[in-house]
């Protein structure tokens, strides 16, 4: 079986990656995890006592760290998760986004060089290494534009599109420059469990189900391109498996809807699910200042991974919702865990100052 060093396989993606990986015999993982706040240690606790599964606690930045366990567990291929990865933090605070997902995505591909550079035969032509990236280094749509490939120009928009942008150009020129074997993915919002609710859709089905308002930046016209986690978990695993090296990867759920249907779908299933004896819950939505640089459209074009690779998503949003939303009505104490005076203080750092709602 192969090792894979998996990065920020605590957080949401990679947990979700990680239990597949796991459960799926994938390969075995040593999964590395600074335990931001964007973690739970308890989310993958069910794997302390697997076999194929080895949990560090430490920084992508900490280059001794980095050789220390790439000579140790000898991995086949690096895949790196670890980020922070919310826009609305990176526009309150983009110094940590430029520590991890730049100078710590540099460190990685630093230590996989040194370490690749001394492999020999099979070992070293199969090595691989797989940036988990997103489309939005890819900037904004209008509604008529096509949809984003993996030669549309970068224009990221946000500091935490722009950190990412930058590891991306990193991981490209240390494939031109020294041959390392390099991956890379621009994947479109996911969602499932284990998402920490600070992003669109937990946050909507926990605020909907403590009866707290539905904060709708602008005019919730923006339009997000859905995927539920384990289809982008598979894609991965496809890239790393068949990936050409050097390559770019577009991962997406043919699925782009407006941030009000969305919240629109999550009200509807809370009303059958988590039925309110004196209300409906859409009428907790409430439309707040916009963020600032807000992206109008994402939107992905699928066509090159589905023809080289094979790779469509499984999941309708219809059944992936229902699921997602189901997970966090049966896991109160992970929701619990997270919700801690961090996330509090969060909360109302965010929303705070955005009671100034729009008419819409
Ligand atoms: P997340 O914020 O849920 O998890 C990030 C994880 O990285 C956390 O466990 C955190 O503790 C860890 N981490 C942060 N800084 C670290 C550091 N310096 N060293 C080691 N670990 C560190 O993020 P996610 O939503 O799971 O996203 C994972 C990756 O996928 C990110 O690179 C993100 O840019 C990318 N991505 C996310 C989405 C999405 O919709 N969530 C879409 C496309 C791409
Ligand atoms: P988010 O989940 O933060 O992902 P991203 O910004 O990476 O796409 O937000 C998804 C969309 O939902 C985005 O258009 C912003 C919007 N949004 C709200 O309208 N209200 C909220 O409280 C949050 C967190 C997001």
């Amino acid at each position: 079986m192969q090792t894979f060093l998996v990065t920020g396989g605590m957080g949401f993606i990679g947990s979700n990656f990680v239990l597949k990986a796991c459960k799926e015999q994938w390969a075995s993982i040593i999964n590395l995890d600074k335990l931001t706040y964007a973690s739970n240690y308890q989310t993958l606790a069910e794997l302390e006592q697997h076999p194929d599964y080895t949990f560090v606690r430490g920084d992508i930045c900490d280059l001794e760290l980095l050789k220390d366990l790439l000579e140790q567990y000898k991995p086949d291929a690096i895949v790196n998760f670890a980020a922070e990865s919310h826009v609305d933090r990176s526009i309150l605070n983009p110094h940590a986004f430029i520590e991890t997902n730049i100078l710590g995505a540099f460190r990685l591909l630093e230590a996989s060089r040194a370490y690749w550079e001394k492999l020999l035969g099979q070992k070293r032509d199969s090595f691989r290494f797989l940036q988990v990236s997103t489309d939005e280094v890819y900037g904004s749509l209008s509604p008529t534009d096509p949809a984003f490939r993996e030669n549309t120009p970068y224009a990221p928009n946000s500091p935490y599109a722009a950190s990412k942008a930058g590891a991306d150009h990193l991981v490209r020129a240390y494939y031109h420059t020294y041959g390392l074997p390099t991956l890379t993915t621009n994947c479109s919002n996911n969602y499932g469990p284990r998402q920490f609710p600070e992003k669109l859709i937990p946050l909507m089905i926990l605020n909907a189900l403590n009866s707290k308002p539905l904060p709708i930046y602008g005019d919730g016209q923006n339009i997000r391109d859905w995927l539920y986690v384990e289809d982008h978990c598979d894609a991965l695993y496809q890239v790393l498996q068949h990936g050409r090296i050097g390559e770019t990867y577009n991962i997406g759920g043919n699925n782009e809807q407006t941030n009000l249907a969305v919240v629109n779908q999550i009200c509807t299933v809370l009303d059958q699910l988590a039925p309110k004896a004196n209300f409906q819950h859409a009428e907790l939505i409430t439309f707040v200042k916009d963020r600032p640089g807000h992206d109008r459209r994402y939107a992905i074009d699928n066509s090159k991974i589905q023809r080289e690779l094979g790779w469509e998503p499984k999941e309708s949003f219809a059944s992936g919702l229902l699921k997602t939303i189901q997970w966090y009505l049966n896991h109160t104490d992970w929701v619990e865990q997270v919700q801690s005076g961090a996330y509090q203080a969060w909360i109302e750092q965010n929303y705070g100052d955005r009671n100034s709602s729009t008419a819409v």
